[in-house]
């Protein structure tokens, strides 16, 4: 098996340890010869780095170097993988998108609302940035983007890149919902076949098999319905707020008995009561600074000072397993099947040939294969053209600098509705993004 080359962008992450136990879990099926870890943020970087030093040493003699750099030229030269995990602006700034929609009575979170309006346009321009940086040393590296807000980033580098077909975008929310399915079904996840579609954050799925070809979907309804819906994976099972999202998601499964939803959907249809159980001075963003930043950094900074992770309990996560895993199907043409996005050109016939869907696909060394969806019912649809407006909108405010598309952005979106407010919410986090936005031209 040929061994990988891979660069870990945005190595400074919180999920950093978790996909570095994931690759040493994978190392038969997925050899690495390199590991480099880029970021801009040298002071991050390091802590993640020392730590995984010493835990490679002892538990992957196989790998020939790992270094870490925040030189664009050594981190790209000559790499197979490149795995993007950046946040423009940090957890900071996540805050603040939470708490400026907050403050105008709206959804306040990562990826939905004016909060994941905030942080697309963030996140596009270094996302255009480093694509450029990375085709620039290794033309034909696989790039597995999984930068939030995944919808809006997927959306701008279709536009950006249309001809790179070594571009992926993907979000591990379908896989930790597979995860509660499995074990409510007594199935492990990796034997689950899912049929899935959607927007990044925004989708159902519509049919659940094992691999025999059983179809498990209403058995698995009723249970969710009769005995509830929690979170199982490692990395979240034991979170109150994931712990209340996965609740909702079963609130959601009485109300719309269909399909079952994934969990995001929650900001889209209860905006209200997700408004209502925020505490604005205590919002996610906080909740992750103080929960797993600081357990994450902790645990590195003992695995340093006592020189082993011997000591340590570490676990692998999903989030890294998946993209992994991914990353083996791509690399060795295993052909296996993961929701991921790709441009709809008709996988989907009654949305635009040209929205970035999420849907189950076959990942090979020639890219990924997605199943056709078919045509999908007009609630679904019309949720769906909405938010796709939405996103495509705020792409369009970003190229052309546009402040009048920016609020019109925002009134398509479900979480706002208004045009007062979207007006009021857009000159507020223009303030806020100073650093960071493009200047929009009124
Ligand atoms: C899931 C989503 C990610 C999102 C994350 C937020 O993994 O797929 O897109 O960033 O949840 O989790 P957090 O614990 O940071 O709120
Ligand atoms: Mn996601």
């Amino acid at each position: 098996m040929r061994k990988q080359r891979l660069v870990v962008v945005g190595s400074g992450s919180t999920y950093t340890m978790g996909m570095m136990m994931s690759l040493i879990a994978e190392k038969d099926r997925f050899p690495l010869k390199e590991v480099v870890f880029y970021d801009t943020d040298e002071q991050r970087q390091e802590r993640n780095a020392k730590a995984t030093e010493i835990l490679f040493k002892e538990r992957y003699s196989e790998l020939e170097s790992f270094s870490y750099t925040t030189d664009k030229k050594e981190a790209f030269e000559n790499v197979d993988f490149v795995f993007v995990q950046i946040r423009t602006g940090g957890l900071a700034m996540r805050e603040q998108d939470e708490q400026i929609a907050l403050r105008h009575g709206v959804v306040g979170q990562e990826t939905c609302g004016p909060g994941g309006m905030a942080y697309g346009l963030r996140s596009i321009k270094d996302m255009i940035e480093l694509v450029n940086d990375v085709r620039r040393f290794s033309p034909n590296a696989w790039i597995l983007n999984y930068t939030n807000p995944a919808a809006i980033v997927a959306e701008a580098l279709n536009r950006e890149f249309p001809k790179d077909d070594r571009l992926l975008n993907i979000c591990d929310m379908p896989i930790a919902i597979m995860i509660s399915y499995a074990k409510i079904l007594g199935i492990d996840v990796w034997d689950i076949v899912p049929e899935y579609f959607g927007l990044n954050h925004f989708g159902w799925f519509t049919k659940i098999y094992d691999k025999e070809g059983n179809d498990l979907t209403e058995r698995l309804k009723e249970r969710i319905i009769d005995t509830g819906f929690s979170p199982e994976d490692e990395a979240i099972a034991n979170d109150i707020s994931w712990q209340k999202t996965f609740d909702q998601a079963r609130q959601m499964l009485i109300d719309f008995p269909e399909f079952l939803p994934n969990t995001y959907l929650q900001y889209y249809l209860y905006p209200e009561a997700m408004v209502e159980k925020e505490d604005p001075n205590h919002t996610r963003a906080r909740q992750v600074i103080e929960g797993r930043q600081k357990h994450v950094h902790d645990l590195c900074e003992r695995i340093i000072d006592k020189g082993t992770a011997r000591e340590e309990e570490l676990h692998v996560d999903v989030h890294g397993v998946f993209m992994v895993k991914a990353a083996e199907s791509l690399a060795y043409n295993l052909g296996e099947r993961f929701i991921v996005l790709v441009e709809n050109n008709g996988v989907i016939p009654n949305l635009p040939a040209n929205a970035m869907v999420e849907v189950p696909a076959l990942l090979t060394s020639s890219g990924p294969k997605p199943f056709s969806v078919g045509e999908i019912p007009t609630f679904y649809k019309g949720l769906i053209e909405g938010q796709l407006a939405y996103e495509q909108q705020v792409v369009d405010a970003y190229f052309e600098t546009s402040y009048q598309k920016l609020v019109q952005a925002l009134t398509l979106n479900r979480t706002v509705i208004s045009a007062t407010k979207a007006k009021e919410i857009v000159d507020d986090l223009i303030v806020a993004n100073e650093k960071y936005w493009p200047r929009f031209k009124k």
